[in-house]
């Protein structure tokens, strides 16, 4: 497969796992069409057209030095100049797919995040709610993303001449149309249940053994887990932490996640959301092996480094 090929396999397995239908997502693309078309042409300059056709702008490819068959990919959640180095000195690495987004795909990390309203609306938050209390959320995550030093990764990559692409939300996407497969399946009653449940998942077991297991933030083993919500895996990044309250008045019970500030556990405590948080790098990892599995059916060789956990789950 060649990396264009690679990529359009991600975003096509992403829009497959979406909260949001194909037709909706190309509606979502449609206005963007719209939008861009009422600009002028200085302006047209400064749009990112890729907004066109990529409903997962935090998802790129950062560099072809050579467009080659790929046959040997490097894997990895965080992707820095270190294991742009490593790629280098390994020698046979045809390409680093990383999980989370560098260079531009980080600088718009935020586009995403309004997937979060069709998740919340999806468990019964009326979108009018959601869209108003992330809007707030999605302009803060987009200044505070603001300073990083976007483009390091992506400059080793190009001097060393390393091809570089990263799959971020359809990889979150795939790990949460299979916790809430699993969950809808097996429909746990109390949060032990809901806890045995994901310690069954070969990441999250792996994760134990390190000490990153899943975890209750808040509530306890005791409690019953009512309406299981998985809005807080993708669409970026944390939502709003006033969206908790909107939940349980949606009927809401428990949340699992993958990582949670205390800031939103301390306004989970409050209103009685119970919260499992799944764990970060392992929830990664399951998203990324269910999109590694594609790769591997097609004869494409893995090598798993920065905290990705290979599982494969092709049979
Ligand atoms: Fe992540």
């Amino acid at each position: 497969m060649r990396i264009n090929e690679i990529f359009n396999l991600a975003i096509n397995k992403g829009i497959e796992s979406d909260f949001r239908t194909k037709e909706e997502i190309d509606k979502f693309l449609a206005r963007k069409k719209q939008k861009y078309e009422k600009l002028s042409e200085k302006e047209k300059e400064e749009f990112d057209v890729e907004a066109l056709t990529n409903p997962y702008l935090d998802s790129r490819i950062y560099n072809i030095s050579e467009d080659k068959d790929i046959k040997r990919v490097l894997v990895g959640i965080d992707i820095e100049p270190a294991e742009i180095l490593m790629a280098k000195e390994m020698g046979n690495i045809d390409l680093i797919i990383a999980h989370h987004p560098v260079g531009k795909g980080l600088a718009h990390l935020a586009d995403v995040m309004d997937l979060q309203c069709d998740a919340l609306n999806y468990y019964g938050v009326p979108i009018n709610v959601a869209e108003g209390l992330m809007k707030e959320r999605i302009d803060e995550v987009a200044r505070g993303i603001n300073k990083v030093n976007h483009q390091r990764t992506v400059d080793a990559a190009r001097i060393l001449n390393v091809n570089l692409m990263n799959v971020h939300t359809p990889a979150d996407n795939l790990a949460t149309k299979f916790l809430k497969d699993l969950v809808e399946k097996e429909k746990p009653e109390m949060i032990s249940d809901l806890m045995d449940l994901l310690k069954q998942i070969p990441e999250y077991k792996e994760a134990i053994k390190i000490g990153a297991g899943p975890k209750i933030f808040v509530g306890s083993e005791e409690n019953h887990c009512g309406k299981i919500t998985l809005t807080e895996i993708t669409g970026g990044t944390e939502g709003s932490p006033k969206l908790y309250a909107k939940m349980v008045q949606a009927g809401i019970g428990t949340i699992v996640g993958m990582h949670m500030s205390e800031e939103h556990k301390k306004e989970a405590e409050a209103v009685n959301l119970n919260v499992v948080i799944a764990g970060h790098i392992s929830t990664d990892s399951l998203g990324m092996n269910l999109f590694i599995d594609e790769l591997e059916k097609q004869g494409i060789e893995i090598i798993p480094c920065s905290g990705f956990t290979r599982f494969s789950r092709v049979k």
